[in-house]
């Protein structure tokens, strides 16, 4: 079954947990990133763990290596089990981060495209398909590639073969979970759950839109 992924970026602790409480029996993980820990501080992290979910820290981090390294163990440190980084600073970033989330027994997705339509403007051109074999050189454990252009995600595929594909874009983005599911191994939802005025409603929908990875 493709994972659901909660992207929970409310930037207050209380609507935050109260989102994450609701959506909790529905979701297989929690990424979180810059809009709630600049708020509520890295602190959060542990506080979000007591839901017995994966923690995966989405700080798209995008730096020579040695910081990516200081950077990745403070966030390993704080609770989380997975990392996001970015893959156009070059390979040797990108296996600094692989590097302290296997030390941790965390894992380590690299940005392939983003899901935008700006991340149609670099990331196309033969780029995302260069990062997705540094994630194969690197020994990454996947990539984040878009729900919104599922016909770039099938050419991403090709290249990591069975390494994940976690995919951000549906809902407000317009990503259609269907076209999608079958193709990667989690797909990121924030938005169309965090917004929702019944938010374990909205993941308990978007569960069941998941498909089998085919
Ligand atoms: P929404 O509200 O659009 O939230 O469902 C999506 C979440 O995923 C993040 N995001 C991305 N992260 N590459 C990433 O690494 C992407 O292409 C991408 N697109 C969206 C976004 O920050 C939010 O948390």
């Amino acid at each position: 079954m493709t994972d659901l992924i909660l992207a929970l970026d409310p930037t207050t602790r209380t609507d935050a947990m109260r989102i994450a409480s609701a959506a909790a029996p529905h979701i297989d993980a929690i990424k979180i990133g810059y809009p709630l820990i600049l708020a509520e501080g890295l602190g959060i992290a542990k506080e979000l763990k007591a839901f017995g979910l994966p923690l995966i820290a989405d700080f798209k981090v995008a730096d020579i290596p040695n910081t990516n390294q200081l950077i990745a163990q403070q966030v390993f440190e704080a609770g989380f089990s997975g990392i996001i980084c970015h893959g156009f600073p070059g390979s040797d970033s990108v296996k600094a981060c692989v590097n302290v989330a296997h030390d941790n027994g965390g894992e380590c997705y690299v940005v392939a495209e983003m899901s935008h339509p700006g991340g149609a403007e670099f990331f196309q051109s033969g780029t995302a398909e260069r990062i997705a074999r540094v994630v194969i050189e690197t020994g990454a454990d996947g990539i984040i590639a878009p729900a919104t252009r599922p016909e770039r995600t099938r050419i991403l595929r090709e290249i990591i073969g069975t390494r994940k594909i976690l995919s951000p874009g549906v809902g407000a983005q317009g990503g259609d979970p269907d076209a999608i599911a079958g193709l990667v191994d989690g797909i990121i939802v924030g938005r169309a759950i965090y917004e929702s005025n019944d938010p374990g409603a909205a993941a308990a929908r978007y569960a069941s839109l998941r498909g089998k990875r085919t």
